[in-house]
């Protein structure tokens, strides 16, 4: 007889039994994750269809009632114009046909000016700096190490001096930065820009998000791509962030849509002007960033020098220094605040309801030979945000700071969410 009467082998065996039963469920999870997010991906490539069925063509000339537009794929067609349009069609706009392609439906506003495209794309003021990223020493470091030297004339002359061959300069300054959603992808390209503009020279920092540029210039993106690239050399020094890139970089795309043959197009011109090379794109750093690199295009892995895993915290040090970092910019209970840190004691309490969540995050790049195997509980953003939220109800409560109370009722709720599993192998 074993413990409480139980038979000891029976016990065994259920421990056994229950172990595998466990593995078997998280494995299950995974898949159920996995094919969620192929389902979101589905449905968004049908809308990606249905947006690509519509015609989209330039009007080359108006005639009456008639317009004659010239698709991208390049056929010409006679269409009509609808009594409502007739001031509005005009040689040298983008519009809509209906799928038959026998009249116009629509005229397309989205015609990027280099103003409008600017505007969007220009981050001015950037109040993020290096001291502001927390836990990624080694991450920054390396991401330094690959940018700022493009960037900085007297480090970028003496590299010159080195290294005599050009090409073996080229695709210099293209990195790909990859982790799970909240760990400071965004933020730390941000940090370098911002970095170098307060302790530096003046750098430009361009930060365009792929899905937008995917959405909003179906039907000319590869030319816009182009244009990003062409206004981005006019402002070098400058850093070229290009966010989400996982959505105009994958290697299987369908390209018997117009949608898919778009993306294609986008991702054929961006290797283009990657390849241009090291004084094509002088001063200029390019900086990629995904969740997804399982997903890119090998032909751009090879064209991107340096490929850097920015992780989630990893230990309860970790998590820990990210609330005191927080913490340190609002005001806290001074009976769980000492010495510019949260006490051991308050922290306890959050980290008891934090260690029971659990994230996964597992990726393959098989073109580099990368495999990343990550589990964790929190991630910056979320740490951000809980003293965010606590700090902002203190206030609207007229409390006068920061308790524990609403830490804890901050971090109860957060794992009141649905854990994430991110696994594309
Ligand atoms: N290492 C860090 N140190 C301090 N704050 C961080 C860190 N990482 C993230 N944060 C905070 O979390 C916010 C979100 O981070 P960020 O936008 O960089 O995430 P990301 O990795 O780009 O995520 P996603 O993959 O979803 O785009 C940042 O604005 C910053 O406030
Ligand atoms: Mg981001």
């Amino acid at each position: 007889m074993g413990f409480l009467g139980i038979p000891l082998r029976a016990k065994m065996y259920d421990y056994a039994k229950v172990l595998e039963l466990e593995r078997e469920l998280i494995r299950k999870e995974r898949q159920i994750e996995y094919l969620q997010l192929e389902l979101k991906r589905y449905q968004t490539a049908i809308e990606e269809l249905r947006q690509g069925m519509r015609p989209v063509g330039l009007v080359q000339d108006v005639v009456e009632s008639n317009a004659y537009v010239r698709l991208e794929a390049g056929q010409l067609y006679e269409v009509t114009i609808p009594p409502n349009l007739k001031d509005k069609v005009q040689p040298g706009l983008l519009v809509v046909l209906t799928p038959n392609k026998g009249a116009v439906l629509n005229v397309v506003e989205r015609r990027l000016t280099e103003k409008d495209l600017w505007s969007l794309k220009i981050e001015k003021n950037i109040n993020v700096f290096y001291e502001d990223v927390v836990g990624l020493d080694k991450e920054l470091k390396e991401l330094r190490k690959a940018v700022e030297w493009v960037l900085s004339p007297a480090i970028r002359h003496k590299r010159e001096s080195i290294v005599r061959d050009s090409r073996l300069l080229e695709e210099a300054g293209t990195v790909l930065l990859f982790g799970p959603p909240g760990t400071g992808k965004t933020y730390m390209a941000k940090a370098v820009a911002g970095s170098l503009n307060k302790y530096g020279q003046r750098t430009a920092f361009i930060k365009v998000e792929a899905y937008e540029l995917v959405s909003k210039w179906l039907g000319e993106s590869a030319r816009n791509v182009r244009e990003l690239f062409r206004l981005a050399r006019g402002e070098a020094p400058c850093i070229l962030f290009i966010d989400e890139v996982d959505a105009i970089a994958r290697a299987r795309t369908e390209i018997t849509s117009d949608a898919g043959r778009d993306v294609q197009g986008m991702l054929n011109q961006l290797l283009t002007e990657i390849g241009e090379g090291f004084h094509a794109n002088k001063d200029m750093a390019i900086i990629f960033a995904t969740n997804l690199p399982s997903v890119i295009d090998p032909a751009l892995l090879d064209r991107i020098r340096k490929v850097i895993y920015v992780p989630p915290p990893r230990s309860k040090e970790d998590v820990k220094k990210l609330f005191d970092f927080y913490l340190s910019k609002v005001s806290v209970d001074p009976n769980i605040w000492k010495d510019g840190k949260m006490t051991m004691d308050a922290f306890e309490e959050l980290w008891k309801l934090i260690r029971s969540r659990r994230l996964i995050y597992e990726v393959s790049i098989q073109p580099r030979n990368i495999k990343v195997f990550d589990e964790y509980w929190i991630t910056p953003r979320d740490i951000k945000n809980i003293v965010q939220e606590a700090a902002s109800d203190a206030a609207f409560q007229e409390e006068e700071h920061v308790t524990l109370e609403r830490l804890v009722e901050y971090v109860k709720g957060l794992i009141s969410e649905k854990p994430s599993h991110m696994s594309f192998l």
